[in-house]
């Protein structure tokens, strides 16, 4: 957080938005719905594959602050399983986009510290897309600072499929009395020993989750804004966070002033409470 204050030019609204940011209550992991870029390309004319080139430069605001306020990860969906209905050129197009960005980025995220991976169904992309994620992947592995992970050809769904087909041959290999809880699953998933997000953010106004992270959402925090992708930069992620610090997360419990002084007697509040898990 220090390194962000000390970057933000003083007087700027980026300054003033960051110096209303509680340092010790900042989400430790953020998750982004990049949306409407072909909704910022059409509304200027344009063909949609410049709303994806235009969406480069707000991943690289958003990693930079982020790396820079300090946040333990950062996820950015960028492709999913259901992306590959889309025309062949755009596909092509968001490779190209991505091989580029990981070439030209790469010293950024040493400098930043940044420990970059990618998840998803990676082995089903094109072979070149597969060595460039390989290659920044093992060039960052070393760095300690922001966790960054981009979904690509991933799907919620897909993710929980993938981690019960691991453990289904672990059941197999260890035999009777192998049994799953929460730890374990959550373990298989492509974000095995990262914290769940504590924040989601979706652009462009649409209230949707689109098969994203679906296992590890159960209490994120969502804050949805009308912003298109492209348009997304620094300042609109501490707008988020801001939101995100101005709610109460309960968990499923109560909150503080709720919890009552002594202990409740066993069966005695049995039909007052119907709140469930909110
Ligand atoms: C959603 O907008 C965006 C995507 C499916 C792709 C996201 C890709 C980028 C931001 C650029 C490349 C990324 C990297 C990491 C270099 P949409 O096309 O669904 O927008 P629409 O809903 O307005 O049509």
């Amino acid at each position: 957080m220090k390194d962000f204050l000390d970057w933000a030019k003083p007087g700027s609204p980026t300054a003033a938005l960051a110096a209303r940011v509680d340092p010790n209550r900042l989400p430790r992991h953020i998750a982004i719905i990049m949306d409407g870029n072909g909704r910022w390309a059409r509304r200027r004319l344009l063909p949609r594959v410049a709303g994806h080139r235009a969406g480069v430069e707000s991943v690289r605001s958003v990693i930079e602050a982020s790396a820079r306020l300090g946040l333990d990860a950062l996820t950015l969906y960028a492709f999913s399983v259901e992306n590959w209905k889309r025309p062949r050129g755009e596909v092509d197009t968001l490779w190209n986009l991505l091989l580029r960005y990981l070439v030209e980025e790469l010293p950024r995220l040493h400098r930043y510290n940044i420990r970059f991976q990618a998840i998803g169904r990676l082995h089903e992309l094109p072979q070149a897309v597969r060595e460039g994620l390989d290659h920044a992947t093992e060039k960052t592995a070393g760095n300690t600072g922001l966790r960054l992970n981009l979904a690509l050809n991933y799907g919620g769904r897909t993710e929980i499929v993938d981690a019960v087909n691991r453990l289904l041959e672990q059941a197999r290999a260890l035999g009777p009395g192998f049994q799953v809880d929460e730890e374990i699953l959550s373990d298989h998933l492509y974000t095995s020993g990262l914290p769940d997000p504590d924040l989601l953010i979706r652009t462009s106004g649409e209230v949707r989750i689109s098969n994203f992270l679906l296992w590890q959402i159960a209490y994120t925090e969502i804050w949805v804004t009308p912003k298109l992708w492209p348009e997304f930069r620094a300042d609109d992620l501490l707008e988020g966070i801001l939101d995100y610090q101005g709610r109460e997360r309960r968990f499923g419990g109560l909150s503080p002033q709720e919890e009552p002084a002594e202990p409740a007697l066993v069966g005695a509040a049995v039909g007052e409470r119907s709140d469930l898990g909110e």
